[in-house]
């Protein structure tokens, strides 16, 4: 799409450079870094961000939807990434809810999606932070991370064109972010939920509050919000949160 684009050599968070430009009314862009000193992920962690390694970027939207459905948002966009890598590389990524791209049971990229509401401008401004470990070789996978992580060379054994993969990446966003405007979450989860990778599986989910709840996962329902059900049946809904599984 025609959208500037503002690339920087080095810094801390493209997230953190988007909302900024969101903040000063800034119309609709994408940030993207060569590198990051303070990559942010989910739950306070770090998104770590080497150069001539991944895609670190962050489109920002001023969407017609309502601040509720950035949860839902959130999954519209891990769809738009799974396609575009589909599409372009021929692999095929699993979705780990919320936000995690799979390859081969390992994250290899993930989600960071954050909103402002700026006085005056009656819509929500959302930044959509994408981070892709492309041409990743193993030795910058840090070691603590080797068993969960990966790149799409790691996983197909040749290196890809970030170039192409950033361009089919906003094909993709804007397609999902239209759907979501005209109210089409149910045809997004319906997609989405063909590549889940956790559905089905047995899995540990850490409640906010330091809990341990097992259970088979059922998917994320019309909301978003994930369910799964324990072994006394009872069904738990998770809105935030860790989950780990044994995809292996
Ligand atoms: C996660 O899996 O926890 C989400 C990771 C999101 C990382 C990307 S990299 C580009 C953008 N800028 C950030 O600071 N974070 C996101």
């Amino acid at each position: 799409a025609g959208r500037p684009l503002i690339f920087l050599a080095a810094t801390d968070s493209t997230n953190r450079v988007a909302l900024e430009m969101a903040e000063q009314g800034g119309g609709p862009a994408v940030v993207v870094a060569e590198s990051q000193s303070g990559g942010r992920g989910r739950l306070q962690r770090q998104w770590h961000s080497p150069p001539e390694a991944g895609i670190y970027a962050s489109f920002l939207y001023w969407p017609r939807l309502e601040p509720q459905d950035l949860a839902k948002l959130t999954l519209a966009a891990g769809l738009a990434l799974a396609r575009a890598l589909e599409k372009n590389t021929g692999l095929h990524p699993g979705l780990k809810w919320p936000n995690d791209l799979l390859l081969a049971g390992k994250k290899c990229g993930g989600i960071l999606c954050e909103c402002r509401l700026v006085a005056g401008t009656g819509k929500p401004a959302v930044v959509i932070g994408i981070g892709l470990n492309v041409n990743t070789p193993s030795r910058d996978i840090p070691p603590e991370l080797q068993h969960k992580a990966t790149s799409l060379r790691l996983a197909s054994g040749r290196t890809w064109d970030r170039g192409v993969l950033l361009a089919a990446l906003g094909q993709e966003l804007d397609i999902v972010v239209a759907t979501m405007e005209q109210g089409g979450f149910a045809e997004i989860l319906a997609s989405w939920r063909k590549r889940d990778a956790l559905l089905g599986h047995e899995l540990d989910w850490l409640t906010p509050n330091g809990q341990v709840v097992r259970g088979i996962s059922l998917g994320p329902d019309q909301h978003g919000i994930l369910q799964i059900r324990d072994h006394q049946g009872c069904t738990h809904e998770v809105i935030s949160g860790d989950i780990t599984a044994n995809l292996g």
